[in-house]
């Protein structure tokens, strides 16, 4: 059969990840998380000191960008592929809220995103593959058969994500958390170079009010439809 392209674009915790891993699973297709690639460099960022609290060098960061090599390995036991920094695996350590709190500010870097754009087409090239993130349906994959913006009232996102974070045992409170995912929003929507927009044909989805099972019925819905047109 042939295969397409999804693109799951969305707010910051809407979910796009958990969905996207199902679906890949699902039609046994490649799943890439675009924001991890973000959330890599970010690291780098940070542990060469070209970010922290106070300061951001943003040329130091863009001069240093060659020496940045990500990638991805499948992880045997989660059977979803990691993601490696010059070889090492941080999968965990993207995670965490300070990495979080810096993301989208590297993220609006455009030197950042041509770099890393060119590299998740590179990935899609052959088709087969689920990529969530921001930008995915309007800049990496504007020609993608099936794309799906996902939305969540920020509040909702938030007890989510504090959940998770408390349940991996980070110590967080959820002001804390609704506050970067506010941030984030602002950051993301308004940047210059390829901010945060719902692509014309993308189809919207508010998963507020909906369990993981109908989201996924309901995309899985939408992907049927899409691969019997072709
Ligand atoms: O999906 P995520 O929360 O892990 O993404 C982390 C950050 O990376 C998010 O705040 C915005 C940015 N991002 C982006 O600008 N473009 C993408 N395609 C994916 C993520």
């Amino acid at each position: 059969m042939q295969k397409i392209t999804i693109a799951i674009d969305g707010y910051s915790s809407t979910g796009k990840s958990t969905v996207a891993k199902q679906l890949a699973k699902y039609l046994g297709y490649v799943y890439v998380d675009s924001g991890a690639m973000y959330r890599a460099i970010t690291l780098f960022a940070m542990e060469q000191g070209f970010i922290s609290d106070d300061h951001f060098d943003v040329k130091g960061l863009i001069s240093n960008l060659e020496l940045v090599q990500i990638s991805f390995k499948l992880n045997k036991e989660t059977h979803v592929a990691d993601v490696y920094l010059n070889g090492i695996n941080v999968e965990k350590r993207i995670r965490t809220l300070e990495v979080s709190n810096f993301v989208s500010q590297v993220a609006a870097i455009s030197e950042v995103r041509s770099m890393l754009v060119k590299q998740q087409q590179q990935m899609g090239e052959e088709r087969g593959v689920v990529m969530d993130g921001r930008d995915i349906g309007t800049v990496v994959f504007p020609k993608a058969e099936l794309k799906i913006f996902m939305i969540a009232s920020a509040e909702k996102r938030a007890q989510r994500r504090y959940k998770e974070l408390i349940e991996r045992g980070d110590n967080v409170d959820y002001s804390e958390v609704l506050h970067n995912i506010q941030e984030r929003d602002y950051i993301d929507t308004h940047r210059k170079d390829s901010p945060l927009i719902k692509a014309d044909d993308a189809i919207e989805i508010d998963n507020s009010n909906l369990t993981l099972d109908e989201q996924f019925q309901n995309i899985l819905q939408l992907t049927t439809q899409v691969l019997e047109g072709l």
